[in-house]
């Protein structure tokens, strides 16, 4: 069973993907990173959602993100699957999926879950930052298709939270009001953190424009 937690440097790997041999820490180098596993190959949810992380490249790419899929179905068969994803969801998979048929790299993250499904991985999302840090895990069962939207606006929160003493209250979304980080209490620094003002509801719950728009 894997133990990965946040804070956790995501483990290295070499495995087979649709894009030969992929080393893992090699290939996000540099960037944040999203590794995500789907149950199976030529099913229904898994297609409509690798035509949305491929229709969303430009997204990825505005926050320096690769994405990575997982399977435990073979090179072949991503090879033969892929056509049927760019002509049906009318994209182009730009991104590498890992044929993790031995299943060492989901066993690994906890991608696949025996007592769920013994065949197959579930639906998991690990988002890496370029230190190579697991910062979010999210987990969803094979018959619930993700929202990659909610991915997105994960990392935009992380994104600005890295730059910022704030954090991002309930349903936020990039250029919501955000909230100041409780540690900072001191008259001036908040001035100076805060130019552009704050609203202060409660001593605890105190509301700014986000910082960096
Ligand atoms: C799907 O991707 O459609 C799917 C995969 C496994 C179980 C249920 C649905």
């Amino acid at each position: 069973m894997s133990v990965l937690q946040l804070g956790y440097i995501a483990p290295d790997f070499h495995q087979h993907s649709s894009q030969g041999k992929l080393h893992f820490h090699k290939y996000i180098e540099g960037h944040w990173a999203v590794f995500f596993s789907h149950p199976a190959d030529f099913t229904p949810v898994c297609t409509t959602e690798l035509g949305e992380t491929a229709r969303l490249r430009p997204e990825w790419e505005k926050r320096n993100v690769k994405v990575i899929a997982l399977s435990v179905d073979s090179e072949e068969s991503h090879a033969k699957w892929i056509p049927d994803i760019n002509e049906t969801q009318n994209c182009d998979v730009y991104f590498p999926i890992v044929a993790d048929e031995d299943k060492s790299v989901s066993t690994l993250y906890g991608m696949f879950q025996p007592q769920s499904n013994d065949k197959f991985t579930v639906r998991s999302v690990f988002i890496i930052d370029p230190n190579k840090k697991i910062r979010a895990i999210i987990t969803y069962p094979a018959s619930t298709g993700r929202n990659f939207h909610e991915i997105l606006r994960v990392i935009d929160s992380l994104q600005l939270t890295d730059g910022y003493k704030v954090a991002t209250p309930v349903n936020w979304k990039d250029g919501d009001d955000v909230v100041i980080a409780p540690a900072i209490q001191d008259p001036e620094e908040l001035k100076t953190r805060f130019p552009k003002g704050f609203k202060v509801i409660k001593p605890y719950l105190r509301m700014t424009p986000q910082p960096n728009k």
